[in-house]
């Protein structure tokens, strides 16, 4: 992987797979942009990063509101002149039955899981197309593919899909990539709040016996967000052991 001075920003990496993509890109050489609504957990992973030698700034802000999202860039450009890298990755989760979900349900997930991510590509593309260079990778879902009480999120998370290939196609020709990550079930503070029982039942439903760490998501972002995969855009890669070749409920 290469990356010779390069700008990163992260969304919601205050915490599990984006905290651990922001350390990753770091690690690589990577200035990065540490972004989440929570103003503590911005601050707290870009100590880490620079106790670790790693240039980084955090901007906590709530990524669903446009003129957030235009503050944020300017801060960016403000600080490092430019924009390589966005990886769009915050994202929540409100399970419930379709007779339970809500319309305010709805709002919050398609908010923060796709309008977020559309608000943040639009700003992004603006410098990436000036410059002539951009790599932008988003998060999906396993979910994408549909599941049992996750109209909202799968919904979202499908939209990510769309979005990805959409936007590929129509800044092809700028020196830009657009690619998707869809994870399966990643070791994140969500896993631990799940009861055992419903653990235990998803860990059987894995072909490869086994949950994903940040560091399956965060090496997959690099290697899309790395010079090397310039020929590669509009795609959407599943990193979830295996979990999408079939629809056994776990
Ligand atoms: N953990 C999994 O098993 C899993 C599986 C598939 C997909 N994903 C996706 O991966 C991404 C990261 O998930 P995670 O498990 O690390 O979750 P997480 O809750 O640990 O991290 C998400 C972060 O996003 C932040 N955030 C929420 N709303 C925001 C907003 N409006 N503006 C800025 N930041 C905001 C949160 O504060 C949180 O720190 C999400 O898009 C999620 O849907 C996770």
């Amino acid at each position: 992987m290469k990356f010779e001075n390069r700008v990163a920003i992260i969304t919601g990496s205050g915490s599990g797979i984006g905290e651990g993509v922001a350390k990753r890109l770091s690690q690589l050489g990577v200035k990065v942009v540490v972004n989440d609504v929570e103003t503590e957990k911005v601050n707290r992973v870009v100590e880490e990063i620079k106790a670790s030698g790693g240039d980084a700034i955090g901007i906590a802000a709530d990524i669903t509101k446009m003129d957030s999202v235009r503050n944020m860039f300017e801060e960016i450009i403000n600080k490092y002149g430019k924009i390589d890298i966005l990886i769009n990755n915050a994202g929540i989760a409100r399970d419930k039955s379709m007779k339970k979900l809500t319309e305010e349900d709805w709002d919050a997930v398609l908010n923060v899981n796709l309008k977020a991510q559309f608000l943040c590509c639009k700003v992004a593309l603006e410098y990436m197309q000036e410059q002539k260079y951009g790599r932008i990778v988003n998060i999906s879902s396993r979910a994408w593919l549909g599941w049992p009480g996750q109209a909202n999120y799968s919904a979202s998370k499908g939209g990510v899909v769309s979005l990805t290939r959409t936007l590929a196609l129509e800044v092809g020709r700028k020196g830009i990539t657009v690619n998707c990550i869809a994870p399966g079930i990643i070791e994140t503070p969500l896993w631990s709040t799940l009861p055992d029982n419903v653990r235990e039942r998803l860990l059987e439903s894995q072909p490869t016996g086994k949950i994903g760490q940040p560091d399956d998501i965060a090496n997959t972002v690099a290697f899309f967000a790395g010079d090397q995969a310039g020929y590669i855009t509009g795609q959407t890669i599943f990193v979830c052991g295996g979990k999408s070749l079939f629809a056994k409920m776990g």
